[in-house]
């Protein structure tokens, strides 16, 4: 029987890649079309660890050619930059690559395995994964479907069925909002950094990245319900440059082509599992976007499942897929450690005080001036190794 997969984002999609590598038969729905998810504008920074599974997945190809491979950041306060330099502190390097680019190769390759890929399904329901008969209903073309399968991996994001289906107090969530959110933007002007700059600035966070040799992707603090009819172009330009101010710094401008507030929330479900189910990626946990964290723990996520499922039909032993949860759960709170603290470090907050604010700078000055600091944080923001104990083959 396949392996049904609800969702074809990062996770699901890579999931479907890794069982098909390992000889084991899926079916992948997804609720949009294959324009909509090819397009969707998401986060950009893979870890090496990321790159690497990529590429051992043989889906790295363009991402070789088109990655930008970058050595460290600049963490940017009090009017002066710093640069963490992640090749000497830790020998790994970060790769950015839209998200939206992985999903196209990973679409490609699916196809080219023969598929099944669904899209534009509709009324998803999964059923009987408490027992040992879960199945997927749904509408494809008008018709009424159902699948069944022997598990199901619920790669549905945060908004999906799949979590919300599973009986009420079997699992317990962990969440937290942040006050303010991400004003985002793609433009059509050089970055003004060959690498990425955050900023902490009196007027709030300000973050510099890329697309490509050609495209700024920035993004500015804002409130979490800020109303893009009050940013004009104009206004955007201007608020990010006095947060990047600096000697004779200015960012390139040109035109906006993509505007965009995310709110800034985190988000974990415990256990990730229940019976035949098992939770991936947004679907099990959210984090706030600084540290650009979502995709890598979604490939880590789905490296764990792909192994457990392949060591049941390998060795007959159902003991790794018990211990998917266990196994993902240590990471995903590093990672939500990690993304809290950048997050803490680098924001304004709303009741936050002046002494809030030399604190943060106390600890901007140590991350930049301890090498103790600065690797922990290197160490973090290239990737947690995959070998984890418990995580590895
Ligand atoms: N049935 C089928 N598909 C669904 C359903 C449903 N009922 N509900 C949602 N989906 C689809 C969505 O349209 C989306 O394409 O599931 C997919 C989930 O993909 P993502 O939201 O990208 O989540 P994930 O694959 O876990 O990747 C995590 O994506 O959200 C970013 O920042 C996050 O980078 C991280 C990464
Ligand atoms: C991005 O390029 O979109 C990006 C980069 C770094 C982050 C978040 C988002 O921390």
């Amino acid at each position: 029987m396949p392996k049904g997969i609800v969702g074809a984002g990062p996770a699901g999609l890579l999931l479907a890649r890794l069982l098909y590598l390992e000889g084991i038969d899926s079916v992948v729905i997804e609720t949009q079309s294959r324009a909509h998810i090819e397009q969707r504008v998401r986060a950009g920074v893979l870890e090496q660890g990321t790159v690497n599974l990529l590429n051992d997945a043989g889906v790295g190809e363009r991402m070789r050619r088109q990655g930008l491979v970058h050595e460290g950041i600049e963490l940017r306060f009090n009017g002066a930059g710093h640069r963490i330099d992640f090749r000497e502190l830790t020998g790994r390097a970060i790769t950015v690559y839209a998200q939206h680019e992985v999903i196209k190769d990973l679409v490609h390759a699916r196809l080219a395995d023969g598929g099944p890929l669904l899209f534009e399904v509709e009324d998803v329901a999964i059923e009987g994964f408490e027992g040992d008969a879960p199945r997927i209903r749904f509408r494809h073309g008008g018709e009424a479907c159902e699948i069944a399968c022997d598990y199901i991996a619920g790669c549905d994001g945060f908004h999906g069925i799949c979590r919300p289906s599973v009986p009420v107090g079997a699992l317990r969530f962990y969440d937290k909002t942040f006050p303010f959110g991400w004003l985002g933007i793609l433009a059509e002007a050089k970055p003004a950094s060959d690498e990425l700059i955050y900023v902490n600035h009196d007027r709030g966070f300000a973050l510099l990245s890329m697309r490509s040799p050609g495209i700024s992707r920035l993004y500015l603090q804002c409130r979490p319900d800020e109303s893009l009819a009050e940013w004009p172009n104009d206004r955007i330009w201007a608020e990010l440059q006095r947060r990047f101010e600096m000697g004779g710094f200015r960012l390139n401008e040109g035109p906006i082509f993509q505007k965009g507030v995310t709110p800034m929330r985190a988000f974990v479900t415990e256990p990730m599992q229940y019976g035949g189910l098992f939770l991936a990626g947004d679907a099990a946990h959210i984090v706030p976007p600084t540290g650009a964290k979502g995709l890598n723990l979604a490939a880590a996520d789905v490296r764990v499942l792909a192994h457990a499922l392949s060591c049941r039909y390998r060795t007959g032993s159902h003991e790794r897929l018990r211990r998917y949860s266990e196994i993902c759960l240590r990471r995903v709170w590093r990672v939500q450690h990690f993304s809290w603290w950048m997050t803490s470090i680098l924001h304004r907050f709303e009741y936050g005080s002046e002494f809030d604010h030399r604190r943060q700078l106390a600890e901007l000055d140590q991350v930049t001036s301890s090498r103790a600091a600065a690797e922990m944080l290197a160490e973090n923001y290239t990737g947690l190794p995959f070998d984890l104990p418990g995580e590895e083959p």
